[in-house]
């Protein structure tokens, strides 16, 4: 195979978690005449606010390919993908292939990568929940048997790797998704007072919550315990709720919870975490980014691969138990809470052990040494 200077890499994103660690990726691609980047959309998130607001809000290159695959049963929903981008490498012949995090398409990519023999880069690499019934739990194992150059955001997912016996291609860069909130820091506060008064609420007086994992919506006891949580909470909150979400409430004959709201763009997203009084989720990018603005965080899901945030202190894992929540939120409120001094924030150690805002760099640069002959073994933040 004859190779011209310039490295061809092809992106594979599909889900709103992969967009937001692609944009910072895609800048960074920009800057580097070598490399040419193919973004390849799989069409797993398909509604406007999931998919397309977030191309046009973070100013995300237009994908070159969109294979329009949709949603369904995950096994159905990942073997299409996997042919698409199969068809997608067949025509570009890349020189690397980049992933992003543990969603369906990271999956399919890196499988139809390694299947074509082509190099692959795994940004979020080595973060583990150790339970096989979580569907990203199944994707991290297979992706990580897929790639061959692992981009870890924490030491624990070095440490991960490592007890699988994999140190080769490891390099701990930091997370990602922070470079998109430092890169952006000024507009995120520049929006501050606009999406407050959109929401109608106040700095540090209101609950940021989220819920859309399997374990916590599927399950109907677990949706329950936390809907009826949320509604008991002693500050308003808002709630941006995912479609999976929306579907098993109808579904159940539920009704919609008060501080229910159309899934909110990224920017605006950081703006409220940065100013609520506390976040509960489920999700993982919301845990890094409570982290970051310093927004203690309680975890509804019954464990997290983001330990760090844990052993500091910001953030609790509960899972979906309604008492241990409202326990937790009473004890807060009692303790340290004045609205006059605004946001309220725990006397707590915070070393920005998620990175410091430079991975995408540090990606690029170790990604073209890779494909350049260079070998790197970069395990320190530079
Ligand atoms: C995916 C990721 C998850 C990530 C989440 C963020 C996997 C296994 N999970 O979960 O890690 O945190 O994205 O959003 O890849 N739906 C719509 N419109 C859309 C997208 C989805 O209505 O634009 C509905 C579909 O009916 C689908 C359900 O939401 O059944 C779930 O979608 P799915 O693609 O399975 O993944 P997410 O739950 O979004």
């Amino acid at each position: 195979m004859t190779k011209n200077t310039k490295y061809k890499i092809l992106s594979i994103v599909g889900a709103r978690p992969n967009f937001v660690k692609a944009a910072p990726l895609s800048k960074a691609f920009s800057k580097n005449t070598c490399l040419e980047e193919i973004i390849v959309h799989t069409g797993q998130h398909y509604d406007y606010l999931l998919s397309e607001s977030f191309f046009k809000d973070l100013d995300i290159p237009s994908p070159h390919y969109n294979l329009g695959i949709g949603s369904g049963r995950q096994a159905w929903q990942l073997g299409k993908m996997i042919a698409g981008i199969d068809s997608v490498i067949k025509k570009e012949n890349p020189d690397a292939i980049v992933v992003f995090g543990d969603t369906n398409s990271t999956a399919a990519g890196a499988i139809a990568g390694a299947k074509n023999y082509i190099p692959v880069a795994h940004i979020e690499a080595g973060l583990r929940e150790f339970d096989k019934a979580i569907p990203e739990e199944v994707n991290k194992l297979l992706i990580t048997a897929s790639a061959d150059l692992y981009f870890c955001p924490t030491p624990t997912a070095i440490s991960n790797l490592a007890k699988m016996g994999i140190t080769k291609g490891v390099h701990l860069v930091g997370d990602i998704g922070i470079d998109l909130i430092v890169n952006n820091l000024g507009k995120i506060k520049t929006l501050e007072e606009q999406v407050l008064k959109q929401y109608e609420l106040k700095i540090g007086q209101y609950f940021f919550v989220t819920c859309h994992r399997v374990a916590n919506t599927e399950v109907l006891d677990n949706l329950e315990q936390i809907l009826s949580t949320f509604e008991e909470l002693p500050l308003p909150y808002v709630f941006p709720i995912h479609p999976r979400t929306r579907k098993a409430i109808t579904i159940t004959g539920m009704s919609i919870p008060s501080g229910a709201v159309e899934p909110i763009g990224f920017f605006e997203t950081q703006a409220l975490i940065r100013n609520a009084y506390m976040v509960i989720t489920d999700s993982g990018g919301i845990i890094k980014e409570a982290y970051f603005h310093k927004t203690p965080c309680i975890i509804i899901d019954k464990q997290t691969e983001w330990l760090e945030t844990v052993e500091e202190g910001w953030s609790v894992v509960t899972g979906p138990d309604k008492m241990r929540i409202l326990e937790l939120v009473t004890m807060k409120n009692a303790g340290n809470f004045t609205p006059a001094s605004g946001k309220w924030a725990p006397d707590l150690p915070h070393t920005n052990c998620l990175g410091n805002g430079t991975a995408s760099f540090k990606i690029v640069k170790i990604l073209k040494n890779y494909l350049s002959g260079v070998a790197t073994d970069n395990k320190q933040y530079a």
